[in-house]
């Protein structure tokens, strides 16, 4: 049994999807059906701590408030948990206690920060470690914790990395692989979070992945992945922000178009977001708003531009659109993991 009083404390930010990743190969493994690429953000992030307690079973807190595995949003916890301990063959109870920096359900992808916190601090508190550096030496490399934090949620492997991660699938989970392609010192982009709507979404992003393959958009879409792959990377490799909002803006209408052409289709953004998108195309023709935008599971906005355009960008969309509030974020380091002898409980 471990210290019962030590604190393992994960930051882990989220990550925005330049390439989507839609639609799985294997669910049970979580397989994606496609190669993905993200920029890691810097100030959206699950603050998650780990702390071993006695008895046989786990405890989840969330913003301070218990969740029980019968509550719908605990049981992908719960079972992660439980992934992880078999994966780590431990038995130890953990009491777990999350919160995130941002609102939830705003467009921002809870799960990939959610699972990345869930599986960096509880792996430091089952193996007593203090560090990532710690982490590492007992055999937990970034690139095994992400393919920990992939089994709770696809997206979270991603954010185990700063900067620009690409996530490369295979027909093995063995082989399927995750990696930094460059920092976030290679290229300060900004991030605007554009809040048109914060209602919960209707359809989980789970029901989506499994229903992408019955539209007849799918199989052209992972024709193309291959080479649109290649040309973002050469995109951010020369800092090249016009190439790169074209295939951020083609990559999300191609995944709306597909979650709308799927049987059952799904609907994550109405009339306000898409008048907000032709604002954005309008705006950017006429040469008054370089931001290209992206969109995730969800009817909110992220607007891709260079940091030291951010306030003009802000600035205009305020002006123009003041019932959204806007979240301004960045590319980021990536996670980070500290030890607190303290017992606030
Ligand atoms: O990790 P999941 O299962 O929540 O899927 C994420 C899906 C998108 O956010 C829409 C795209 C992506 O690559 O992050």
């Amino acid at each position: 049994m471990q210290d019962a009083h030590k604190r393992f404390v994960a930051k882990v930010p989220s990550n925005i999807a330049f390439i989507k990743y839609w639609g799985k190969k294997d669910s049970q493994q979580q397989l994606p059906a496609n190669d993905s690429l993200s920029m890691t953000l810097s100030t959206a992030t699950t603050t998650t701590t780990a702390c071993p307690i006695n008895g046989g079973t786990h405890e989840v807190y969330f913003r301070g408030q218990r969740l029980f595995e019968s509550d719908a949003f605990a049981k992908k916890i719960y079972s992660h948990l439980k992934t992880l301990a078999s994966e780590l063959s431990v038995k130890q109870a953990l009491r777990i206690e999350t919160q995130n920096s941002y609102p939830d359900s705003c467009g921002i992808a809870s799960s990939a920060s959610g699972f990345g916190a869930l599986t960096l601090a509880a792996t430091a508190a089952w193996t007593n470690s203090a560090d990532l550096n710690e982490l590492e030496s007992k055999g937990f490399y970034l690139s095994k914790l992400a393919r920990l934090a992939r089994l709770g949620s696809g997206s979270a492997c991603r954010s185990l990395f700063g900067g620009f991660v690409h996530w490369q699938t295979s027909d093995s989970a063995d082989f399927q692989k995750v990696e930094q392609c460059w920092p976030d010192s290679h290229w300060d982009l900004a991030d605007i979070v554009v809040l048109v709507n914060t209602q919960k979404k209707a359809i989980s992003s789970s029901q989506g992945h499994q229903s992408a393959w019955s539209s007849p958009l799918f199989r052209q879409r992972l024709a193309v992945i291959p080479e649109r792959v290649r040309d973002i990377k050469k995109a951010i490799a020369s800092r090249d922000l016009d190439s790169l909002g074209r295939i951020i803006e083609t990559e999300a209408t191609e995944m709306h178009a597909i979650m709308l052409s799927s049987r059952p289709a799904s609907k994550y953004y109405g009339e306000a977001t898409s008048q907000f998108l032709a604002w954005v195309r309008a705006q950017r023709y006429e040469g008054f708003l370089p931001a290209y935008f992206t969109i995730d599971a969800g009817p909110n906005v992220h607007l891709i531009c260079e940091q030291e355009r951010v306030e003009a960008v802000a600035t205009k969309i305020a002006a123009n659109f003041p019932e959204f509030e806007l979240l301004i974020d960045r590319v980021g380091a990536g996670p980070s993991l500290a030890i607190c002898n303290e017992q606030t409980f």
